[in-house]
């Protein structure tokens, strides 16, 4: 067996986590032969709920579990993390735009970089998953100046499962067919889904769907399809959340295929044009453990129109929190 890595969740009492916790000792996240310690991260009031779930990890009999740690303590939460899923936010409610979560959120991320730049590994990945996700990844990066930028990231993952499984359905295919798909920017209702690039079959995608029902219904289905969730749940996406969060993760540590890149929301670095020091998503490829955005993609006057509105609501959030820096 290996060393046991540490692996921190923040927010382990909500739906995400519980749907993201289990998996990761059975062994989804880093493989059946690395043995992890768990370090779960919630508020005062969810202790009790911890331990209730420290029971039941328990209770799995993983032999991949070498330790769980419960606290209400970010420096404990992140001491010696490998691995940080940023999970633990207050959620959207029905009728609310992720701005109107930035004020009640932010704050939780500047505290917690923070803690992260005291305490984690330095060569720490950090997941964003609360809302809003890029901004607040934005906010736990410049709270953590001894660590890279490049350790940080944003989920856009689940914006991207969507997409390609909605474009599977389209195209009446599997979406183990579907390679290339690129989400641009904000996790939000700007986010631009781009089929320019995708190959389905290895063919692209464009040459087998029509233009109009690119441009109008599949952008907008996946700009709001999680405010469709959270209309008919009462609740946002959890375990379609989890797997994202699982995936965008595996992929940071074991890689992307040879034919194939990841959306990811990473530190702007200039390429395309977007404002350096953002959190945007980007077609990312990922080889030992790093990834590098993916370059010299052609992009036309309908991508960069919205890739440019995307950017402009990321720099209006940067606007928002930067007393936070
Ligand atoms: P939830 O309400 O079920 O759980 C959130 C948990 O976070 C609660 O247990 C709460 O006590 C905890 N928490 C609050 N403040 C905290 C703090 N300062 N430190 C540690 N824990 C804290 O919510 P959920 O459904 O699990 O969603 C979590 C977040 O993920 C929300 O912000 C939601 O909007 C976001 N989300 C993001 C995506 C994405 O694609 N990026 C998708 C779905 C949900
Ligand atoms: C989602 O995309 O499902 C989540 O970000 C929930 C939300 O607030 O839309």
């Amino acid at each position: 067996m290996k060393t046991p890595i540490h692996i921190a969740v923040t927010g382990a009492a909500g739906q995400i986590s519980y749907a993201l916790i289990f998996r990761i000792i059975e062994g989804d996240l880093a493989g059946q032969d690395q043995p992890v310690v768990l370090h779960l991260l919630d508020i005062p009031a969810a202790m009790k709920d911890l331990e209730g779930i420290r029971m039941e990890m328990e209770d799995f009999a993983s032999p991949l579990l070498a330790g769980v740690v419960s606290t209400d303590d970010p420096k404990v939460a992140f001491e010696n993390a490998d691995i940080a899923f940023l999970v633990g936010a207050r959620p959207r409610g029905p009728g609310m735009e992720r701005q109107d979560l930035l004020s009640v959120n932010a704050e939780i991320f500047s505290v917690q970089g923070l803690a992260l730049n005291e305490m984690a590994h330095p060569g720490v990945k950090v997941l964003v998953v609360g809302n809003p996700a890029n901004t607040n990844a934005l906010i736990a990066a410049k709270n953590a100046p001894n660590l890279s930028t490049r350790s940080f990231s944003a989920m856009t993952r689940l914006d991207h499962n969507r997409a390609v499984s909605m474009l599977a359905t389209r195209c009446g295919c599997s979406v183990a067919d579907i390679r290339q798909m690129i989400i641009w920017g904000n996790h939000s209702s700007t986010q631009y889904p781009d089929l320019h690039h995708a190959l389905v079959r290895g063919k692209p995608a464009l040459e087998g769907v029509e233009e109009d029902w690119f441009h109008g219904p599949f952008i907008s289905a996946v700009q709001k399809r999680g405010a469709e969730v959270i209309a008919m749940r009462g609740k946002s996406s959890a375990a379609s959340a989890a797997n994202a969060a699982l995936e965008h993760m595996r992929s940071w540590i074991m890689g992307t295929p040879e034919d194939d890149w990841v959306s990811m929301a990473v530190y702007s670095d200039g390429s395309y044009g977007i404002a350096e020091g953002l959190m945007y998503s980007f077609p990312v490829r990922i080889r030992d453990g790093d990834y590098e955005i993916v370059q010299g993609l052609p992009i036309d006057a309908f991508s960069l129109e919205r890739m440019r509105l995307t950017e402009k609501e990321l720099l209006m959030e940067k606007e928002m929190v930067k007393h936070l820096f």
